[in-house]
């Protein structure tokens, strides 16, 4: 891990300083620190589709992992979506909704910020939750914030 990142979380930046092999401080500009994150090795970024997603199991957890290439941003997501509770996200097609990158599920098409989780189309069918992700030296890790 590099000895500091830079983190962009809805909208704000974030800089992670390293401490140990998997951990990160989030700080916020005030340089007061918000949370550790514990980063986990989650696959090679060569096992991505560009401009795709794909499913890893973190402990037991399925989270839905996006190389949005065009973007050239990763997110990552619950592979579940909160419509009909089916583990399918990260088979959804990712795109642009007015400026705000989107995952749409492959079901019934509802559409999930990547940035925030909400959904923007169904004020009834809540949010999903979202990751912070990195790709260093070809590999992908996600935290749990
Ligand atoms: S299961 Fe995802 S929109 Fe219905």
């Amino acid at each position: 891990m590099k000895p500091w990142n830079l983190l962009t979380l809805e909208d704000k930046k974030y800089l992670l300083i390293g401490e140990g092999k998997n951990q990160s401080y989030k700080i916020n500009p005030m340089l007061e620190v918000l949370e550790i994150l514990k980063w986990e090795k989650a696959a090679l970024e060569k096992d991505f589709p560009e401009d795709g997603g794909a499913c890893v199991k973190l402990g037991d957890k399925q989270i839905a992992v996006f190389n949005f290439t065009s973007k050239g941003e990763w997110y990552a997501t619950d592979n579940r979506c909160p419509h009909k509770k089916q583990m399918v996200l990260s088979r959804g097609i990712i795109g642009d909704k007015g400026g705000e990158p989107k995952v749409a599920c492959p079901f019934h098409k509802r559409q999930f910020s990547l940035e925030s989780g909400e959904c923007l189309d169904d004020a009834d069918c809540g949010a999903i939750k979202t990751y912070p992700i990195r790709v260093e030296d070809g590999v992908v890790y996600i935290a749990e914030s």
